[in-house]
């Protein structure tokens, strides 16, 4: 099996990963905030270690506004929908997933004003339509670090740079980036960073985060409310984080898992980083001049994310994915990837495209049997 499908979850794992999960659950699993003796004590130890590991490698500059999540989706409908109030204004790019775009259509509804920037052929947000977008009254710009369709990376500093100046709070969902490329909140100017666990940060699924700045999380009003384990005399949800913003149980097996995984990742980014370089030279190399499968987005290696997306021309896409699977033993994902608004853009709606992923652990090797397989498919047309 090749597994090109790691923009939906890594497989494999970090090392220990699943051991880590495993152990939590067998060896004591005390609950956090939730027992006066030792065992809650360790369980509230590790996972705070696991807040300040993730704070310190996401350029959040205080722990304590290191959400846990169950994901990229639950952070970003926290922040959009805690912040954003009937009758305010919200721009976004035509590059979001619908973990943002479904949010915004829900806040439509209710009178608010959502304006989305366009972007170029290759995915990326035009930053001169977005300049004239931004006007001081609206409330927050909402983009993707990079696109899960085509992998553009997104002019994140630019934008971050121009919401400081004119006071516009800055969510980005960094679904496809956290742990893959690197990320500094502070200094990119992002207010409000949504991760999820299982994707280039190689955790456990069902596990994020929600950094904040402090400016935002004094705005933000908690969707969910409930016990936090602090100041139970109160009807109210704390105002000090994180418990503002994490009532209930925390998923304490996950954060164990990914705390293992940030470690890892920690650990080997240079690596990380180098061979993730490597796989999208390569796979742009591979892919970007096969006739009868058309390269999605950017076209060259540089200035995206390692996820490329083929529209097999003359051809069903599903069908060609099915090849793919059964005649080659190679897992992509076909179909408009949860991000309808970004294969508009892109001209690839409502056909959709196949989607190739490579992840820390594919091989050089890999990424070549995939090109030749892809080739062969798209060959077929006219055929059969
Ligand atoms: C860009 C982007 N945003 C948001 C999400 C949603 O992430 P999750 O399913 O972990 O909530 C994804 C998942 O594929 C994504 O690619």
């Amino acid at each position: 099996m090749i597994f090109m499908d790691n923009a939906a979850g890594s497989l494999p794992k970090a090392p220990g990963v699943g051991r880590a999960m495993l152990d939590f659950i067998n060896k004591g699993s005390g609950n956090i905030a939730r027992g006066g003796y030792d065992l809650a004590y360790s369980a509230a130890k590790q996972v705070l270690e696991v807040r300040i590991a993730l704070a310190d490698f996401l350029g959040v500059d205080d722990p304590r506004r290191m959400v846990f999540t169950p994901g990229t989706t639950w952070s970003l409908n926290m922040a959009i929908l805690g912040l954003v109030r009937p009758g305010e204004k919200v721009v976004a790019t035509s590059m979001e997933h619908n973990a943002a775009a479904r949010p915004l259509k829900s806040l439509e509804k209710q009178g608010v004003s959502v304006a989305y920037a366009p972007c170029d052929k290759e995915g990326c947000t035009d930053i001169a339509a977005l300049d004239r977008l931004l006007t001081p009254e609206v409330r927050c710009l909402v983009m993707t670090m990079a696109s899960n369709v085509c992998g553009s990376l997104q002019p994140v500093k630019e934008a971050g740079r121009l919401c400081r100046k004119r006071g516009i709070f800055f969510i980005v969902d960094a679904a496809q980036t956290a742990g893959m490329v690197p990320i500094d909140m502070g200094k990119s100017g992002i207010d409000a960073l949504a991760f999820s666990g299982h994707k280039a940060l190689m955790g456990p699924q069902g596990i994020g985060g929600l950094a904040l700045s402090e400016a935002i999380g004094k705005e933000l009003s908690p969707l969910i409310t409930g016990g936090t384990g602090s100041r139970s005399d109160s009807l109210h949800m704390p105002g000090f984080f994180p418990d503002k913003l994490e009532p209930g149980t925390l998923n304490l097996p996950g954060i164990m898992g990914l705390g293992v995984a940030v470690d890892f990742v920690r650990q080997n980014f240079d690596e990380i980083q180098a061979r993730h370089r490597r796989q999208c030279k390569l796979m742009a190399e591979l892919l970007g001049d096969i006739p009868g499968a058309r390269l999605i987005g950017p076209k060259g290696g540089r200035g995206r994310a390692a996820i490329f997306s083929l529209d097999f021309e003359g051809q069903d896409n599903g069908r060609a994915a099915y090849i793919l699977e059964k005649e080659y033993g190679i897992l992509t994902r076909c179909g408009l990837h949860c991000a309808p608004l970004a294969h508009e853009a892109l001209g690839t709606a409502p056909q959709g495209t196949v989607r190739f992923s490579p992840g820390f652990f594919t091989t050089f090797e890999e990424i070549e049997k995939t090109a030749q397989a892809v080739r062969a498919v798209a060959g077929r047309v006219g055929h059969e």
